[in-house]
């Protein structure tokens, strides 16, 4: 049984150029795994803390080294000698060492990094894929990527309000058409926007963001690129949104489109959208803090689309069990550093499935190369995936891992398409 050599850590770049973390974990077996840590923007109050230097003379105060050193110095030593197999072993030796409810201690991005590039270092130390290390399943599926191909909030410099627009090509006979479909019509999606004299320059999650008068014209712009790229809007392809609406909220009122409204209003208003298109999907419509909008939103839509919590679950289990008791949303969006450890992401993950909640794995808008999420997508059977445009690097790379895995699956692997139209 191999174990716990040495543990090193790295700061790196991510796609914002902003620094993060990157660990590499060594086995006396001579094996060894590597993660990068992701990192939010329109980040939720409650998720795990975020260890950042607040060194205004290094990368406006971005850095990590504080968190490296916590890796190597204290992470470390506390690890040696452990059994890298016993991920939960692994991740509670680090709960312990916090010791504190949101990880402030060591720093979630810490913890996460040593989480992640254990159970890698695992996966190569068996010889089996990441996937299969993660969770042993018996069929696979492949999940609906829900691509962001328009962006706005605090992921674009512009005025669109809402801060994703993602199709969602329910209907791809498999994962790698789905991802095919997908850039076709984010290629379509550029050509209307020229047309239109509009800007195709892309946000922070690879999608288009253009200056647009409201969200209504940015669903109409995707609506015609579908169309125009030869798929059946409502059928092949439906729609999701990522409202963040956290961040449009305040004092009570939600600013969105130069309008100021109430959580009634702008169910009202996500009413009058959804009867306009085919949205499927609305993630954080409401703010983490207006509990009693969440309550509304999800009593007047809950049975008729997907309700995604991000802000106000934070993939913390015992914050989603709070959420499942008052009946709010429907789904879980799942982010590995909104919590901090494998464990712990894999327990919301099933308490979610059990309450009949979806799951929906993510990225963050700072990524990496890290393709970590494709392989926790399949092993945890969450059937659905946000990881962004189909374009840049950081979010293809998650896609391409998708692709591998379906060809080296053959047979055992399914699509989940279709499946997640059906609700509950
Ligand atoms: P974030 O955004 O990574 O900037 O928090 C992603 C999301 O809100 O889903
Ligand atoms: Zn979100």
């Amino acid at each position: 049984m191999p174990h716990i050599e040495n543990i090193l850590a790295l700061e790196i770049l991510d796609s914002r150029g902003n620094p993060t973390l990157q660990v590499t974990v060594d086995l006396s077996d001579g094996h060894r795994g590597r993660a990068n840590v992701p990192s939010g923007a329109s980040t939720g109050s409650k998720e795990a803390l975020e260890h950042r230097d607040h060194d205004l003379g290094r990368y406006g105060g971005k850095g990590v080294l504080q968190a490296v050193n916590a890796v190597e110095t204290i992470v470390a030593p506390h690890l040696k000698n452990q059994n890298p197999y016993d991920q939960k072993n692994i991740d509670q030796l680090m709960i312990d060492l916090d010791g504190t409810a949101n990880k402030s201690r060591l720093g979630a991005n810490t913890i996460l990094g040593v989480s992640m590039a254990t159970a890698v270092a695992a996966a190569h130390s068996l010889k089996v894929p990441l996937y299969r290390q993660l969770r042993s399943v018996e069929l696979s599926y492949l999940p609906v990527p829900m691509m962001n191909i328009l962006n706005g909030g605090v992921h674009a410099d512009t005025n669109v309000g809402i801060q994703e627009f993602m199709i969602v090509p329910v209907a791809a006979p498999s994962f790698h058409e789905a991802v095919r479909w997908g850039a076709e019509i984010y290629h379509s999606l550029k050509k209307v926007l020229k047309n239109k004299g509009l800007s195709t320059g892309v946000g922070d999650e690879g999608g288009f963001a253009p200056h647009l008068d409201n969200n209504e014209a940015a669903l109409h712009c995707i609506a015609e690129a579908i169309e125009k790229a030869g798929f059946k809007l409502g059928q092949d392809v439906y729609l999701a949104l990522d409202c963040a609406a956290s961040e449009f909220y305040r004092d009570g009122k939600y600013h969105l489109d130069e309008k100021s409204l109430t959580s009634e209003t702008l169910l009202v208003y996500y009413e009058s959208l959804i009867r306009q298109f085919p949205i499927i999907s609305i993630e954080d419509g409401m703010a983490e803090d207006d509990r009693d909008g969440w309550k509304k939103l999800t009593a007047a839509l809950g049975e008729k689309i997907q309700l995604v919590g991000d802000d106000v679950f934070v993939t913390n289990p015992a914050i989603l069990q709070e959420g499942i008791s008052d009946q709010i949303a429907n789904a879980l969006l799942v982010k590995l550093n909104q919590i901090g450890t494998l464990t712990e992401t894999f327990q919301a993950i099933d308490m979610a499935h059990r309450a009949n909640y979806r799951c929906i794995i993510s990225h963050r808008s700072g990524e990496s190369e890290d393709t970590f999420i494709a392989d926790l997508a399949v092993a945890s059977s969450a059937k659905q995936i946000k990881t962004g445009a189909p374009a840049r690097t950081d979010r293809v790379a998650k896609y391409n891992r998708l692709m591998e895995i379906e060809k080296e699956l053959g047979t055992q692997a399914r699509y989940a398409g279709q499946e997640i139209l059906t609700l509950r």
